[in-house]
């Protein structure tokens, strides 16, 4: 695992939809995941399903991947969409097949799984041309909001990660608070 895990105490936070928006918005996400009807996409560290809500409309599955099964009761008990299919586990142990996946994306996750065992189960998981994004804290953001910065990734710390687990780099953009990458398996 990477940095602390979150607080599943704490998952009412999830829910705000008007702090959440602030730093990611659902068309960025869903532009950048390009989902077409036929696919199987994983949100990675789906938490409470904020995002994952968001997702569903546009692919045939989407994989809620969590670690806490405390994440999966709190978003089970909000009520999920069908096409959402619960998976507890670490990411850096998927149960996929290799080359299952259309894509994968994380919000505000990377920071606590980023592992090079995880990246390469990602890497084997997604199926070639299948797109990873990943949304969170960046190192060097302005600190309003988030975990403390010692806990964060640069984005340039994440790319070299991501293109060392084999990734190619498709989009990347710092923000004040938040980096976003699109990473494509070749
Ligand atoms: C900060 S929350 C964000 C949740 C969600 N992505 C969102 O934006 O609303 C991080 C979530 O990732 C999960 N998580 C952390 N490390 C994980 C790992 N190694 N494998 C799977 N899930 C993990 C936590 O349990 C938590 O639910």
């Amino acid at each position: 695992m990477g940095f602390h895990t979150f607080d599943a105490a704490n998952a009412d936070r999830l829910e705000n939809a008007e702090r959440r928006y602030r730093y990611t918005s659902r068309e960025e996400l869903i532009a950048a995941i390009d989902p077409k009807p036929t696919a199987t996409v994983a949100d990675l560290g789906s938490g409470t399903g904020f995002f994952t809500d968001d997702i569903s409309p546009f692919v045939k599955t989407v994989y809620a991947v969590d670690i806490q099964p405390e994440m999966h009761t709190y978003y089970k008990e909000k009520g999920a969409p069908e096409n959402v299919e619960f998976v507890t586990s670490d990411i850096s142990d998927l149960p996929f097949e290799p080359d299952t996946l259309d894509a994968a994306f994380s919000t505000m996750t990377y920071h606590e799984f980023a592992t090079p065992a995880a990246l390469a189960t990602l890497f084997t998981v997604l199926k070639p041309g299948g797109r990873l994004v990943t949304i969170d804290w960046a190192k060097d953001g302005d600190g309003e909001a988030g975990p403390p910065r010692a806990e964060r990734f640069s984005m340039q710390d994440a790319i070299e990660a991501l293109t060392d687990a084999g990734f190619e780099i498709t989009m990347q953009s710092n923000r004040p608070e938040t980096f976003f990458i699109v990473a494509t398996k070749p």
